[in-house]
């Protein structure tokens, strides 16, 4: 499993890093940005489906 951003929707809204910060971390402006390459580790996979629910922006998906 895998977490996509797409950057250009992130709006900095903050919460993916807040749920996540093994998962997602923030850049100099707030944005998100991914943790290494976005594969999610063994047993964060309810996180990773949490963030990707509560980005205003939809801009974080799964890929199987
Ligand atoms: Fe951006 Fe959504 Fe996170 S807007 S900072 S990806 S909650």
């Amino acid at each position: 499993m895998k977490l996509i951003l797409d950057s250009d929707k992130c709006q900095g809204h903050g919460r993916c890093y807040a749920l996540a910060p093994e998962l997602v971390d923030s850049d100099d402006y707030g944005d998100a940005v991914l943790v290494g390459d976005g594969t999610v580790p063994e047993g964060m996979e309810e996180k990773a489906q949490l963030i990707v629910d509560n980005c205003p922006e939809f801009a974080l998906t799964l890929e199987q």
